[in-house]
């Protein structure tokens, strides 16, 4: 499986354009919510991305089939014919899992779901999940790592969120839709991907108000009422700051199309900081941005927040950045304890890092110099490749597969740049 590496040899400045492909923390959620209806679905920008093939293995035991119509489109058929039953072997790759047990609980009443995995990093409970769906009239069962859980037809309910959770958020949301009378989800997470979320359920026939507020208002219809529909993926806010970051550690100009300014904005503000030149081109669906930096960076302070603050995805791709910028950077993470792991890899390379909990103190250095790397999860091991970029020598990611699970063919987006990168069978 990880037999693959990534090398990567410093070049000059990365010049032209890169598509941005459709964001994973997006699609996944949109397929495992095609439960909620019988009929054909038919998603667009939809990144060629592992998680992707795994999501469609999970829902094609659930009863949902999936199929490439085009490199970025997705057909999905929903026969009706669903066996609410999310096997251990398929939940345990992937953390969006998680995702199918609103859909099933809100449509047929009953879930056997496995507790998911994902990510390696630190303890990621559901509890918010299940307490919210509880109170909308709920049960759960754990017996031998499987939850299982029932409710004869979820009611409306008052939701607070102690913490605006991405996952809870979603699951809330998709269980709401068939619930009887008004959900209301205050605290609520607003990640771009949960607006896209939202409006794909309004395009199924969903009432949904506050969109993209942090109070969410659901109208729950009946049972059944919901319909198959068509939907283009939002474009993938941490895939475009992987290519801003690696402008950044390079130099050069880049137009990046298809990503969204209004998505990013606190990271773009960050970004300037740092001394890149960011502009956004046209707005929606047809926006873009262009980068231009001339590869000399400036040291900041960054802490990491549920959007719209600065996203924990971004942070492995700042303190890259912060690892050849001129200065002292602190950077704290807010989200998981323990998703520092990379900071040892970096640390092979020649950077100056130390990190403590949820802190670390990045001093910039000259140059960083290749060397073998393994990436311990997907951004960072995007990360690694950007500090590649930046580093003297040779540098060999390997850990591939991680990468593979969150980017659309990050390797050949970025050798069309003009960087010096290829993946190689391992030695
Ligand atoms: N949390 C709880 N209880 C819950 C839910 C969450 O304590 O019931 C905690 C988690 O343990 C974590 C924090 O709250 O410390 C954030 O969790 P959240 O539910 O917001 O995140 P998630 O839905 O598990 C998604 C993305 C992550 C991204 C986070 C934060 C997907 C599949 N994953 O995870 O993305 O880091 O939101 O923005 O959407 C990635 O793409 O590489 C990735 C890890």
């Amino acid at each position: 499986m990880d037999d693959e590496r990534i090398l990567i040899r410093r070049a000059g400045p990365l010049q032209g354009e890169v598509v941005i492909p459709g964001a994973k923390n997006s699609v996944l959620k949109l397929m495992a919510a095609t439960l909620l209806a019988d009929g054909e679905f038919t998603l667009t920008n939809v990144p060629a991305i592992a998680d992707v093939g795994i999501m469609a293995e999970l829902l094609e035991a659930i009863g949902v089939r999936s199929e490439r119509v085009a490199p970025d489109q997705l057909r999905m058929v929903n026969s009706g014919n669903i066996n609410p039953v999310a096997p251990y072997e398929l939940v345990e790759r992937i953390r969006a899992s998680i995702n199918v047990l609103g859909p099933l609980l809100g449509r047929f009443g009953r879930v056997s779901l496995s507790l998911p995995g994902g990510d390696d990093f630190g303890s990621r409970p559901i509890d918010m999940h299940l307490h919210g769906l509880e109170a909308m009239g709920a049960t759960f069962e754990l017996r031998h790592g499987v939850v299982e859980a029932t409710a004869e037809r979820l009611h409306g309910a008052d939701i607070t969120f102690e913490f605006p959770s991405v996952g809870a958020t979603e699951n809330i949301l998709t269980a709401a839709v068939y619930a009887k009378g008004t959900t209301v989800i205050d605290n609520a997470a607003r990640e771009p991907e949960i607006a896209d979320l939202c409006n794909f359920l309004v395009s199924m026939g969903a009432h949904i108000e506050g969109i993209g507020s942090s109070t969410l208002t659901v109208h729950g219809v009946e049972r059944g009422e919901l319909h198959a529909t068509q939907h283009a993926v939002v474009p993938d806010r941490i895939q475009a700051a992987t290519y801003l970051a690696a402008v950044a550690v390079s130099g050069g100009e880049v137009v990046l199309r298809g990503a969204r300014a209004d998505h990013m904005d606190m990271l773009l503000r960050r970004f300037h900081d740092m001394g890149l030149t960011i502009t956004s081109i046209g707005a929606g669906a047809e926006s873009s941005l262009a980068v231009w930096s001339h590869g000399q960076l400036r040291s900041i302070d960054v802490a990491t927040l549920p959007y719209p603050g600065i996203a924990t995805d971004y942070k492995p791709l700042i303190v890259t950045m912060l690892t050849v910028a001129d200065g002292v950077g602190i950077v704290t993470e807010n989200l998981y304890p323990g998703r520092f792991r990379y900071v040892e890899e970096l640390q092979r390379l020649g950077a100056d890092i130390r990190a403590d909990g949820h802190h670390a103190v990045v001093r910039g250095v000259r140059q960083l110099s290749g060397a073998p790397v393994r990436a311990p999860d997907i951004r960072a091991g995007a990360a690694l490749v950007v500090a590649g970029l930046a580093a003297d020598g040779e540098t060999s990611v390997a850990g591939v597969h991680h990468v593979d699970r969150g980017y659309d063919d990050l390797v050949g987006r970025l050798a069309a740049l003009g960087a010096d990168i290829e993946r190689v069978p391992a030695p």
